[in-house]
């Protein structure tokens, strides 16, 4: 692995010793089922084949010496007995916020010394963020031999996101980061933590094309419709919006908004929409599953109201070449970031002629397309020059 060899090198020059150990964590793509995980729903990511890498060592004292390659302030250094917010640079926040979190659990580990590298793209949804809480975590457990589970420290990461770094995320992407499959999605139940593998159909291919737009107001006005749904599920009286079905919200349409009609419609039905996707992927049904992204896509667009113009566009940009015989819709949080492709590989060259002939054109905007490959979750590298 390319990321292995450069952080290898850069750790080496920054401490002046060999890495005791190298551990990576992908980021992540979501096929359908967004924001329902905070919802106790369910959600159907895989993790992609672009993570952080941390090449570590252990220290004798209590500090930790981390370097993430790439930022202009690259350098953090602080002590174990007393982890505060940073108010410089984010990706200290990562580090400080997830390394508080395992401490409250597990005592047994000492000072570090980090060098950090990644390759997903940062603001694009595709969980940069989620990758380097388990890249971290991934690296004390196997540096100091902790106990700590993928579940465990999936939550762990969520938990550095809500109480530490301030964005009330749910729990999809640390988990699929910590535990995805190569060559899978998982189907994820995010009330019970319990996860079934879903194969990616015969002959098709993952395409993630990143619209450019930054996601600007994300965090607000994410956790903003995280309050919704909760307000909704007072009002209807359940632990949340999973509890509900399609009936009951009718049912119920009188005593709401029709804002919370539909904030609450989009997570009753991307549910039901989830779990069809899981069979249809078990079935190689290839045009239900583009009928049930397109329908995900228009419920985020107007129920749930985090599309943009230019994820809009793009979709339809990509809906022109493939048809029914795959499906795309906007992937992870909104307000920018990228839409999923879900292609036979045939049509990848089509789609990709089609989005450079008129993404830029009609948004003035370059768009980013990666080919993704469904990979493993986090893991120790397994080098022999590394113990
Ligand atoms: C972000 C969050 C996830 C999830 C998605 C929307 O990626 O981190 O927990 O809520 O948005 O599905």
């Amino acid at each position: 692995m390319e990321q292995t060899e450069i952080i290898g090198h850069i750790f080496k020059q920054q401490f002046e010793i060999e890495p005791e150990v190298i551990c990576y964590a992908p980021g992540r793509v979501n096929l359908l089922g967004d924001h329902t995980d905070y919802n106790d729903g369910f959600v159907l990511p895989a993790a992609i084949d672009a993570g952080t890498t941390i090449a570590a060592s252990r220290r004798d004292d209590d500090q930790v010496v981390a370097f993430a390659e790439g930022y202009s302030t690259n350098v953090d250094c602080f002590s174990l007995e007393n982890i505060a917010f940073s108010h410089e640079e984010m990706w200290r926040n990562y580090v400080r916020g997830t390394l508080k979190c395992l401490r409250k659990s597990h005592t047994n580990f000492g000072g570090v010394n980090l060098a950090i590298t990644g390759n997903v793209p940062q603001g694009a949804g595709l969980s940069s963020s989620a990758s380097f809480e388990m890249a971290i975590l991934k690296t004390i457990v196997a540096l100091y031999q902790l106990d700590l589970d993928g579940v465990t420290a999936a939550l762990m990461g969520q938990r550095a996101e809500n109480e530490f770094v301030g964005c009330q995320c749910g729990i999809m992407d640390q988990l699929v980061s910590a535990l995805g499959l190569e060559g899978h999605a998982m189907l994820l139940d995010c009330r019970s933590l319990t996860f079934k593998d879903a194969p990616i159909p015969d002959g098709m291919v993952i395409l993630v094309v990143n619209s450019n737009v930054k996601r600007g107001l994300v965090d607000s006005e994410y956790n903003a419709r995280r309050q919704q749904c909760e307000e909704v599920a007072r009002i209807l009286n359940v632990p949340a919006l999973r509890d509900v079905s399609l009936e009951q919200l009718n049912g119920a349409k009188r005593n709401l908004s029709q804002e919370q009609y539909r904030r609450a419609r989009h997570v009753v039905t991307e549910n039901a929409r989830t779990i069809a996707t899981m069979t249809a992927m078990q079935t190689n049904d290839v045009k239900t599953l583009g009928s049930l992204m397109g329908q995900s896509h228009d419920s985020l667009r107007y129920d749930y109201e985090v599309t943009t113009k230019e994820l809009d566009g793009l979709v339809c940009i990509i809906n022109s070449v493939i048809n029914d015989a795959g499906g795309v819709r906007m992937t992870g949080g909104g307000f920018g970031g990228c839409v999923v492709a879900l292609i036979p590989a045939e049509l990848e060259q089509a789609v990709i002629a089609a989005v450079e002939a008129q993404y830029s054109s009609q948004f003035g905007l370059e768009a980013e397309i990666y080919r993704c490959h469904a990979s493993t979750g986090a893991f120790r590298v397994g080098n022999r020059n590394y113990i």
